[in-house]
């Protein structure tokens, strides 16, 4: 049984929440994993409700972008009595949003199906065309350097290296972004990030090849 009530009040949540973001976190991307997420959870024996809550909510308390700790959920808690969610379920959810994120070799698979498909649709979004838009966005507002071929990419961060890392933002695809196909959790994932995958691999050598004067 889907609240269709409640998911409009959390859409026009994160409308204001994100307003004014320019990192590649802003309502259009909470949107697409919100899509995404629903799409993928058609695909297998989901709870739609728990899905679409936590796709919508999972970067309103994001330290990236509002400071906190890591896998906090404040907002999203605070969010989910006022509109009189059941105690349980709003556990279930805060659970997913502090599993889901990528903290380098200490990210965790989500211990519930509902968290797997609200992962993958995250990480859907990170990568492909969106995925690079969004990490040259990223990159240009925490004033990050686009490449430096001075700087070898770090490789194996634990979640505070990987918080506290400020390289470049491309080797953030060679830390984060091309690892991502081979963590997907669910079938129809793993499917849709396959092209996604290749499309960033051949930006990436096209890229290589003008910097260095081939093309
Ligand atoms: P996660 O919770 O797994 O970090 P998010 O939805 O918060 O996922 O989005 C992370 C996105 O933010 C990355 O995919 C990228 O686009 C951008 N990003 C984060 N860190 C960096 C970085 N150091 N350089 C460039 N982009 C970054
Ligand atoms: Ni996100």
């Amino acid at each position: 049984m889907l609240n269709k009530a409640l998911i409009e009040t959390a859409i026009e949540a994160v409308k204001e929440r994100f307003f004014g973001d320019y990192t590649g976190h802003d309502y259009s991307h909470t949107m697409r994993v919100y899509e995404v997420a629903s799409a993928i959870a058609a695909q297998e024996t989901a709870d739609m409700e728990i899905v679409q809550l936590a796709s919508l909510l999972h970067d309103v308390d994001d330290y990236k972008l509002f400071g906190g700790a890591m896998g906090g959920f404040s907002y999203a808690q605070s969010f989910l009595r006022n509109q009189q969610v059941e105690e349980q379920r709003i556990e279930d959810i805060c659970k997913i949003i502090s599993e889901i994120s990528f903290k380098g070799s200490d990210t965790i698979k989500p211990g519930t199906i509902e968290g797997m498909i609200v992962q993958d649709a995250d990480r859907l979004d990170a990568i492909g065309a969106v995925g690079i838009a969004r990490a040259f966005s990223y990159g240009a507002v925490h004033q990050r350097k686009m490449y430096d071929k001075e700087e070898k990419p770090k490789l194996h961060m634990n979640a505070e290296e990987y918080r506290k890392n400020k390289g470049n933002t491309i080797n953030h695809f060679y830390e984060k972004l091309l690892l991502l196909k081979d963590m997907m959790n669910t079938e129809t994932g793993k499917q849709m990030a396959l092209q996604r995958h290749q499309f960033m691999e051949g930006f990436l050598g096209e890229f290589w090849d003008e910097v260095e004067g081939k093309r």
